[in-house]
């Protein structure tokens, strides 16, 4: 390991990133443009709201990134009787915000909204959203976005399909299915050089993965699938592909509970995937930072340049969950993620 990945953060950044405010507190902001990460932190949109954007994607189109995730509002409430912490909000909708730099972000709908007047429909307030990811079909010029939908006690376990013309929305719902006849819930989408899409997802109750290649539009399972992790309980999943290899970063399954990250490594992307261990290095890289992964953004225009998306769930009050991003940095090799408190595009640089 280079020892400089092991510094927790960056003397030289300092001066860039932080100005102390008259209470001493750091504040990653210069005349409101945000200039540095700072993982686990509020991070305000360009509006000064916190972003509110959870087990979210990063989608690059047309010089522009766009971040969907779930926008959380209101009471987090306990579902009764589950023999778990079944926490949860009602569903509002997919929120997108969108960004040249991926530190300044404006916000700019909800693009798929929660159905009020229909009990029975899948995005109805009293249900379940989690895991929206957004990929872009060059064939049918839609952008199509994939979720986890679900029943209050998390019995439903399905994938919901909605599309849009444009990245900002909105998004209309087609519908929901469980994949292949299996059981969906936290899941991702990748979409290979040649086109190819796939769907990542825990199933089979969160013990094993499914890696399932969609149709060419998008929409469907091609029937063409994979089980992966078998009963090895993997959550969270987040794939990229670098130096012709996909990589796949995921959690354990303890609820909204930090656990320890693990990535594993493929020469297809159907599998086999062999593990690699856990790449997080740094204080509390053992609980993966106190979050959970969501995604990973491949940096537009820069090669081999990763960064790894964490939630930093607060389980009794979903709304305040925050954000830890982090760089992915190759080092011989190898996938790490190490802590900064703060970072820009410079660490992979060094
Ligand atoms: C986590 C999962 C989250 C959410 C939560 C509910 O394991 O990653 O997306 O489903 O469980 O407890």
């Amino acid at each position: 390991m280079k020892l400089q990945l092991l510094k927790f953060f960056c003397p030289f950044l300092l001066t860039a990133c932080l100005n102390s405010n008259t209470n001493g507190r750091k504040e990653n902001i210069q005349s409101d443009v945000i200039t540095c990460f700072t993982p686990g932190e509020v991070w305000k949109d360009t509006e000064g709201n916190p972003i509110n954007a959870h087990g979210g994607g990063v989608l690059y189109h047309e010089g522009t990134y766009y971040w969907y995730g779930e926008y959380k509002t209101g009471i987090t409430s306990l579902y009764p009787d589950q023999g778990w912490e079944c926490y949860r909000t009602d569903v509002t909708g997919v929120s997108c915000y969108s960004s040249k730099d991926l530190m300044n972000w404006k916000f700019e709908d909800i693009v798929l909204r929660a159905v009020e007047n229909d009990s029975t429909h899948d995005l109805h307030t009293t249900k379940v959203l989690e895991r929206p990811k957004v990929i872009y079909n060059a064939r049918t010029k839609k952008f199509v976005m994939w979720l986890h939908v679900d029943s209050p006690d998390y019995a439903k376990a399905c994938a919901g399909v909605a599309v849009s013309s444009s990245p900002i929305g909105d998004f209309d719902y087609i519908g929901s299915f469980r994949p292949n006849d299996a059981m969906s819930r936290d899941q991702t989408l990748f979409v290979d050089d040649d086109g190819q899409a796939y769907q990542f997802y825990s199933s089979e109750h969160n013990q094993t993965m499914y890696i399932s290649r969609l149709t060419d539009d998008y929409l469907r399972p091609s029937g063409q699938y994979t089980r992966n992790f078998i009963k090895q309980a993997r959550e969270a999943p987040a794939v990229f592909k670098y130096n012709h290899r996909y990589y796949l970063l995921s959690s354990g399954c303890t609820a909204w509970d930090p656990n320890q990250a693990e990535i594993a490594v493929a020469d297809s992307i159907m599998g086999p995937w062999k593990s690699l261990g856990n790449p997080c290095m740094g204080p509390d890289a053992d609980k993966t930072f106190y979050s959970q992964s969501t995604f990973v953004i491949p940096v537009h225009g820069k090669e081999n340049t990763f960064i790894a998306m964490f939630d930093k769930w607060v389980k009794t009050d979903l709304e305040k969950s925050s954000y830890v991003w982090l760089p992915i940095i190759f080092d011989d090799g190898f996938p790490t993620i190490p802590w900064y408190d703060n970072w820009d595009m410079t660490v992979f640089l060094e």
